[in-house]
């Protein structure tokens, strides 16, 4: 370890050549100057409004509304009127007309979404072009395709839609997030009021375009924008059956709290600090991809991200090495770039939290590398991080940071890799690195994980069931099983 101490800062970079920028072109997206909600199929004047920002370089992008509980009201009872008045007693496959509708032209209009998500949140345009967009679309297919089968689904269980669905989702992936809640929630015959994050409402604004091309009858889905003031608003509305949220920890606690004894179904995705194991028979320089996927993807904004590194001893010295080289190679910057791998971190405050966790890592005694890069001036931004001689008790390796940020640990036998990976108040992914079929399962029934990934990172389906253990939350979203927070089964 001493000789790659001393290599720090000066590590091989390639030099002599570079990328020619490739920025992707934002005139494909037309942003309105001001947007209110979409309520009943209408857009409804906003009586407060905000200003979002472009987080690459703080630039104002439109005017959003905040809505009041006088608001939410509104687009409640539109809900409950669309629910009543046909859209839960039309056969499933008349809903899934629409929901195969909304796919095809979420595909048709691919780019355009792509460009506003990585305007509007700060992500690379490959990812949010070859993942995001790609995914949503792939979504609304899947659930289409269970829309008139839900009896084969649920057999002797007759499933019924629950009501109106609020739904109140993050920043971190915005029209992903979006299609994991309102196509299961539509496939069963519910209707919805969706709150998007208050820093990234853009996407969700333009998919209320692409809701009227594809005729959802009005009130179906409505879009309310607003902060956690219009959240707490939606989760205690009367007219509401089910919530569904995805977010932080703090909040969803909040949430369960306030619905105890309400009768309201919840589901709650929330936060994660996922172990990423590598045994020293793996193939290492495909692990060293599957690292940096795991916690640079999305800038690290990924509630599963695996930010937590266990490295075998036998193979810590030679990983940590290729590691922190392939981390020199990662390009930081435009988020409109092609070659952007690393984009703007999505808003103040999470650059704010970044900081605090990463200057507490210090203070503790963890060693921090960071690759030379060069930042943008403007904009929100914070270089890859890894952070070795890290202890478990460190916040470092407790919180979650939800930025670029590795936290490198050690174990020696696959017991103890199991006993560290569990040693946490979360539980929704884990990784594991082996050549060892075998070794895979043997982890896989250990890991207190929703999800465990084995030689790969981050790979998401709409087939497959997602969703935590302990504090990340409960429910399902994915598969078949994310049907069943949308359904009742009781007569
Ligand atoms: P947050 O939990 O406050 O926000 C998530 C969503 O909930 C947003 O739409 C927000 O407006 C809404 N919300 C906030 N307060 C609410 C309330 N009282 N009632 C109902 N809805 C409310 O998360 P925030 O503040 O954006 O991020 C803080 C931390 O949470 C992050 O640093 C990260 O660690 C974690 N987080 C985890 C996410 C995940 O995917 N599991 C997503 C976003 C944040
Ligand atoms: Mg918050």
């Amino acid at each position: 370890m001493a000789e790659l101490e001393t290599q720090q800062g000066g590590l091989a970079v390639p030099d002599g050549w570079t990328y020619a920028p490739a920025p992707e072109s934002t005139d494909i997206v037309r942003i309105a100057e001001r947007y209110g909600h979409y309520v009943g199929g209408e857009w409804l004047e906003a009586s407060e409004i905000y200003e979002t920002i472009a987080p690459r370089d703080e630039s104002p992008l439109a005017t959003i509304g905040q809505a009041t509980k006088a608001d939410v009201e509104n687009a409640v009872a539109a809900a409950r009127n669309a629910y009543a008045d046909g859209w839960s007693s039309l056969p499933g496959s008349e809903r899934a007309k629409y929901l195969f509708r909304i796919a095809r032209i979420l595909q048709e209009r691919a780019r355009e979404f792509a460009v506003l998500e990585s305007l509007n949140g700060g992500k690379p345009i490959k990812e949010s072009r070859d993942v995001d967009v790609p995914l949503a679309a792939a979504h609304f297919f899947y659930y289409a395709g269970w829309a008139d089968k839900l009896e084969y689904a649920f057999p002797n269980r007759r499933p019924r839609p629950v009501g109106v669905a609020g739904q109140i989702i993050p920043w971190n992936f915005p029209l992903l997030m979006l299609a994991w809640k309102v196509a299961p929630a539509l496939a069963c015959g519910n209707t919805v009021v969706l709150k998007p994050a208050e820093t990234t409402p853009l996407t969700a604004l333009l998919f209320c375009d692409v809701l009227r091309q594809a005729e959802l009858p009005p009130g179906v889905v409505n879009i309310v924008t607003g902060d956690g003031r219009t959240g707490a608003a939606l989760v205690e509305s009367e007219g509401v059956d089910k919530i569904a949220f995805t977010g932080s920890t703090e909040v969803g606690k909040a949430i369960q709290r306030q619905l105890a004894g309400s009768g309201k179904k919840l589901t709650l995705e929330l936060g994660g600090k996922a172990a990423n194991i590598v045994f020293d028979d793996c193939a290492l320089d495909q692990a060293v991809e599957g690292i940096v996927n795991g916690i640079y993807f999305n800038q690290g904004h990924v509630c599963c991200a695996g930010s937590r590194l266990f490295v075998q001893e036998s193979i810590y010295e030679p990983l940590v090495e290729k590691l922190k080289r392939r981390l020199t190679t990662l390009r930081v910057g435009d988020p409109l770039d092609k070659n952007t791998d690393v984009g703007a971190i999505n808003s103040a405050m999470q650059l704010e939290k970044i900081k605090e966790l990463v200057a507490s890592g210090e203070e503790e005694g963890a060693e921090i590398y960071q690759p030379p890069c060069v930042l943008p001036e403007k904009g929100y931004w914070f270089a890859p991080t890894v952070f070795t001689n890290v202890a478990q008790s460190y916040r470092i390796a407790q919180e979650e940071i939800f930025g670029p940020v590795l936290s490198v640990l050690t174990f020696r036998t696959p017991d103890e890799a199991v006993e560290k990976a569990n040693n946490t108040p979360y539980g929704l992914s884990a990784g594991v690195w082996t050549e060892k079929g075998s070794r895979i399962l043997w982890m896989a029934q250990r890991l207190r994980a929703g999800v465990v990934w084995a030689n790969t990172y981050n790979r998401f389906d709409p087939t497959s069931p997602f969703g935590g253990y302990k504090e990340s939350g409960f429910g399902r979203e994915g598969g078949r099983h994310g049907l069943e927070p949308y359904l009742r089964f009781d007569d």
